[in-house]
């Protein structure tokens, strides 16, 4: 028994379906066929059988860990050459994931970010002077400030380290670096292969940029070893001297330059990306503006920003989630089968398919969502927030073991950026007539979206 056919667009001798991606904007791809033909459908990407869901009843059934687990194909795997087997690109099994995995989760959980908080003020403090002296009329483009922001926090939570990104002109040059080589990972995994092996500039550029990226965290490990600090709070004093509860292993040196750059790459851009998009919606939106602002007010009056204002600041969390379901940073995460099965009982697939989990039409699946999916209502979470749902409604974070590590990191320092800016500032749009386009690299950001920001009265 085949199950129901998966419908597929019409093929191209050569190209198979490759011709209905746009290399420099993916996920629009994905969203656009998800429209014309539903909660499933087949690809054939230069010789990659690909097969993307959409909708709740297939990723609800894809998120069983018994049948499905997430393969590092197509981009992740191009990232394996800055990555290799750090946390987000290390293969099903892989031996150092585990050691990595099990000695991190304490230092990423409430008590392990709580520690970092005043690393995340510091920076946060820069941003907002930064504010202050441009002034009234300077216009701040979005992915370019938040960019800065979200990197010299992971430097500095992290690594005891500033890349100082609010007191350079350009940003600092492992932004770039990284950047261009996500940029290059994204579009080699959608060119033939024979493609790829003819592009040999952008290959040796990826090499050098790749180089010169491990070359800054190993400094900064050679650095830290020379001159141990340690009463640091960070995330490398435990991955240079912590052991696996498990095996009792410490991590090499060189899977922990592996995992510097993984929380270099797969912290900032989410971030950023998402903190964009978040005051894209509130502009948007006024009245939702006004109602985050409001619980600032009531919750932090004029008095500085402080640990025990996190758990309080409801509205300001659930706009945060209401943005990552709208359409978050990540638009894509990938399973495949572990052997011959049918997806929620209906469309057979091989454990050679890659199996695409499409984020922003699942997110807006009426039979969960219901029928007003399409607007930005952060008050749909307030009652019983996430837990009120079905299971395996909200995957912004990933899903299961693989899940995003540094969930609690992000949703600590992006309430406190929100909220401190609220507090502060009062926003509007540079160009009031500005309509959304997702920018689209490795991740999604709110393209050309340009913001102005006053200081509120009384506010100082
Ligand atoms: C994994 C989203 C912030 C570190 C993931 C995955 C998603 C995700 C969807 C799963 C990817 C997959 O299935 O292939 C996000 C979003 C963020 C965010 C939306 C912010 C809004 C962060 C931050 C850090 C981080 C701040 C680090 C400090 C990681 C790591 C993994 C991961 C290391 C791989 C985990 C593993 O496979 O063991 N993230 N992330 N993320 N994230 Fe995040």
């Amino acid at each position: 028994d085949s199950g129901l056919p998966i419908p597929q667009p019409p093929k191209h001798w050569l190209l198979g379906n490759l011709g209905e991606i746009d290399s420099s904007n993916n996920a629009g791809s994905m969203w656009r066929l998800a429209d014309l033909y539903g909660e499933i459908f087949r690809l054939d990407l230069a010789g990659r059988r690909v097969i993307v869901c959409s909708s709740y009843e297939l990723v609800n059934d894809l998120c069983d860990s018994e049948r499905f687990e997430k393969p590092v194909s197509g981009a992740l795997e191009q990232v394996r050459v800055l990555t290799k087997d750090g946390l987000f690109t290390a293969y099903p099994g892989e031996h150092n994931w585990g050691v990595a995995h099990r000695l991190l989760m304490p230092v990423f959980g409430p008590m392990g970010i709580r520690k970092m908080f005043g690393g995340m003020m510091d920076i946060a403090s820069q941003m907002l002077l930064q504010w202050d002296r441009f002034g009234p009329d300077h216009e701040i483009d979005t992915a370019d400030n938040f960019t800065r922001l979200t990197f010299d926090m992971i430097g500095l939570c992290a690594f005891g380290y500033r890349f100082n990104n609010f007191y350079r002109e350009d940003a600092h040059p492992f932004v770039t670096q990284m950047g261009d080589v996500l940029m290059e990972a994204g579009k080699r995994a959608n060119r033939l292969a024979i493609e790829n092996r003819l592009r040999i500039f952008s290959a040796q550029q990826t090499a050098e940029n790749v180089a010169a990226m491990h070359a800054l965290c190993d400094e900064i490990i050679a650095d830290r070893k020379a001159h141990p600090q340690p009463d640091l709070q960070d995330l490398l004093n435990p991955m240079l001297q912590g052991k696996d509860p498990k095996t009792g292993e410490s991590m090499t040196e060189e899977n922990i330059r592996y995992n510097m750059v993984t929380f270099l790459v797969a912290g900032h851009e989410t971030t950023s990306g998402t903190l964009g998009f978040l005051f894209y919606h509130l502009l948007k939106n006024p009245e939702k503006y006004m109602a985050a602002q409001r619980e600032v007010d009531e919750v932090l009056g004029d008095g500085p920003f402080e640990p025990k204002h996190l758990s309080k600041l409801n509205y300001v969390r659930y706009s945060v989630f209401e943005t990552l379901r709208y359409m978050g940073p990540i638009s894509i995460i990938s399973k495949h089968a572990l052997k011959t099965d049918k997806i929620a009982g209906k469309y057979k697939v091989e454990p050679s398919d890659a199996i695409l989990l499409n984020l922003k039409p699942f997110h807006h699946d009426a039979a969960v969502w219901g029928n007003d999916a399409d607007d930005f209502r952060p008050e749909r979470w307030l009652n019983g927030g996430a837990e009120a749902l079905p299971k395996n409604s909200f995957k912004a974070f990933g899903d299961g073991e693989r899940a995003c590590i540094g969930r609690g990191f992000a949703e600590q320092e992006m309430i406190m950026v929100v909220a401190m800016i609220l507090q502060n500032f009062q926003l509007e749009m540079a160009d009031p007539s500005y309509e959304l386009w997702p920018k689209v690299t490795l991740t999604l950001k709110p393209g050309g979206f340009k913001i102005k920001a006053r200081r509120r009265p009384g506010r100082n």
